[in-house]
């Protein structure tokens, strides 16, 4: 039984807990996999920590009903308040699920969250991007060095596993390129915009179902990609690439003059990551690219995001699928929790 701390209890911690609550059974049977959350602790909703277990099913009605987990009932063993790092340090939970929010520039409290729990011998899983982008290296060491496990599939593409599938299904190949649309807020908009909303009501359409950060300048401005192609780079090219080496340009610039122009010469913008690998030089750039309709990348529309992974064995292989929701994100971590219970990458 693994016992799991939720650090951030927002869109991706809820939505990891759904999908406990209504696979629970399936997962048993088809996996062996149980886990058992044991605590909450979220800066603005509160904390609660029971060694035999919390009651998932009525966390998230009090959190969807109240905005905070102050009515969860009381019961013996109930302890409330920790904050994040007495809930990795303190509670019986094996495994920590790092869902907080993070300062964009400095990675924290995540890499922080991760080394306490590294070195308190707990595995961490995240859909957190700024401990993998700015501190790949370090943290992937001190997790070795603590024999313990560190999923992050959901930092890219959510769900769709950007990371796993080059690292395990395309090993072998030396990947001298990775591209693609990896922001599912800036392609929402782009599209809501060449169907004719403004700026603002297509990002308020995208934070409404939950795409965007919390800070949604991250997206439009092109950081949350620049984040992505980092971790690209680093976990699957194997490089040393730093956030501020990435050229990196977001869609703000762009008007709806710029997107109706493009359509009525049969063009469409995308916001374009890419990284190459060439004669040992690595490039990394994001940038709005203006594609011709029938380009592959254009047809990628929405929410969906898409990569390609130029392999020297294989070819061009693409994944695209979900980029960003709820469920989606939330599964991502499930991936990592079911893989650390089978030993697999
Ligand atoms: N804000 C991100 C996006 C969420 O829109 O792609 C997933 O990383």
């Amino acid at each position: 039984m693994q016992k799991l701390a939720l650090l951030g209890f927002g869109t991706v911690g809820q939505g990891l807990a759904e999908i406990l609550l209504q696979k629970k059974d399936a997962l048993k049977a088809e996996t062996g996999w149980e886990g058992k959350v044991v605590a909450i602790s979220d800066m603005i909703k509160g904390s609660i920590y029971d060694p035999e277990g919390i009651d998932i099913e009525k966390a998230l009605a009090i959190v969807k009903k109240t905005g905070t987990l102050d009515d969860y009932p009381e019961s013996e063993g109930l302890i409330r308040d920790l904050d994040s790092f007495e809930t990795i340090e303190q509670t019986n939970a094996d495994t920590i699920v790092e869902v907080t929010f993070t300062d964009v520039k400095t990675g924290q409290p995540a890499i922080d969250h991760c080394k306490t729990a590294f070195a308190a011998g707990k595995h961490v899983v995240m859909s957190n991007k700024g401990p993998v982008a700015l501190a790949y290296k370090e943290l992937s060491q001190l997790a070795n060095q603590h024999g313990v496990r560190w999923g992050f599939e959901g930092t890219v593409m959510s769900g769709t596993p950007a990371l796993r599938m080059p690292l395990t299904a395309l090993a072998g190949n030396d990947i001298n390129e990775i591209s693609g649309i990896l922001n599912g807020t800036t392609n929402y908009m782009l599209l809501r915009m060449e169907e004719g909303l403004s700026y603002e009501e297509a990002l308020t359409e995208a934070q409404n179902k939950g795409f965007a950060e919390a800070d949604p300048t991250s997206d439009v401005e092109g950081y949350d990609a620049r984040y992505k192609i980092v971790i690209l780079a680093n976990t699957v090219m194997n490089t040393t690439l730093k956030v501020d080496d990435v050229a990196c340009d977001g869609i703000t610039q762009l008007t709806p003059y710029d997107i109706k122009k493009a359509k009525a010469q049969g063009k469409r913008w995308k916001l374009i990551a890419r990284v190459r690998k060439e004669h040992g030089v690595v490039k990394a750039s994001v940038q709005p690219e203006m594609m011709d309709e029938t380009h592959p990348l254009a047809q990628v529309q929405g929410v969906i995001n898409a990569v390609s992974f130029e392999c020297d064995l294989a070819g061009t292989i693409t994944l695209s699928g979900p980029g960003a929701g709820r469920t989606e994100t939330g599964y991502s971590l499930l991936i990592d929790l079911l893989n650390i219970y089978r030993n697999h990458l």
